[in-house]
Formats: C-alpha cells, structure tokens, sequence
C-alpha cells in the first residue's frame, strides 16, 4: 500500500510558526514520524509540502493509479480551495484530512472545510499524532 502525505502552506515552517498553536517541534520532526509510521504499518510513504494550491491540485492528479490512500493537511487552503476539493473528488483515492490544531476552538472562518468535504474522515487537534492516526486509518480500512 501506497500513502501520500500533503501539506499546505506554511506547514514547512513549523517549529518557528505560532509555537503556541503549533507547538515546538519542526517540520523535519513531522517528516521523520511520518517515516518511522510508515515502517511500523509496513506502507510506503511519499510526503509533499507546498505552499502552492495549484501545485497541490496537481500532485493529487498525478497521485491517480500510483497512491491508495491520501493524508493531507491543506492547511489555509482548508478553508477557501474548491479546487483541491474537487482534485480530491477526481481522483476519488481515499483521504483523510488532519489539522494539527483544534480548528474549531479557533476562529470561525477555520471552521469552514471544502478539502474536508471529499474526505472520509478528519482528525483535528491531536497534534502530529493525527498523521499516525489517518495512516492507520487508511491502513485499516483500505489495505
Ligand atoms: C491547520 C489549521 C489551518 O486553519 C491553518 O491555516 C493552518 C494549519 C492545522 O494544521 O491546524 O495552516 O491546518
């Protein structure tokens, strides 16, 4: 099985980004679980960060007939992309979405999700630890 990680923008700043809501661990911190989870489930893991919308429609296209199961984090394009809603609806992979922070417990317009909309199930506010709990989420239910 094939898992595909995205990040949105500005989640290669994290560590220096509003530690307060992020916390203080790294992006590179984030990398090295994504890894060491994709071990421990025995799934291959291919991780993309940008801070890009089209360049984020575009790795979903091309994730089409290579990657079964897709993570993603859209980060501020959560809340105004259709665009990635509806590459997600294309290419119809399974996805969970993930936000490292509790978005509802923050300001109104991070409680609107059009990325969300197209996934099978959303993990918020468990940290880095809701990229684990998608990848065994997809692990369990689509391998
Ligand atoms: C985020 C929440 C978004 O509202 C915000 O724009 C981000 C990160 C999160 O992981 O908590 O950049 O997706």
């Amino acid at each position: 099985m094939k898992i595909l990680v995205i990040n949105g923008p500005n989640l290669n700043m994290l560590g220096i980004r509003e530690p307060g809501i992020y916390g203080r661990n790294t992006f590179a911190d984030l990398l090295a679980l994504l890894e060491e989870t994709g071990k421990e489930l025995g799934v291959e893991v291919e991780q993309y960060q940008s801070n890009h919308e089209g360049d984020i429609v575009d790795k979903i296209q091309w994730a089409f007939g290579k990657i079964d199961g897709i993570v993603i984090n859209p980060a501020a394009y959560t809340h105004t992309s259709v665009a990635i809603l509806d590459a997600l609806k294309a290419v119809s992979i399974p996805a969970v979405e993930v936000h490292i922070s509790d978005v509802d417990a923050r300001e109104p317009f991070r409680q609107i999700s059009y990325a969300g909309k197209a996934c099978v199930k959303t993990i918020k506010g468990h940290g880095f630890q809701g990229y684990r709990e998608a990848m065994q989420y997809l692990v369990e239910q689509y391998r």
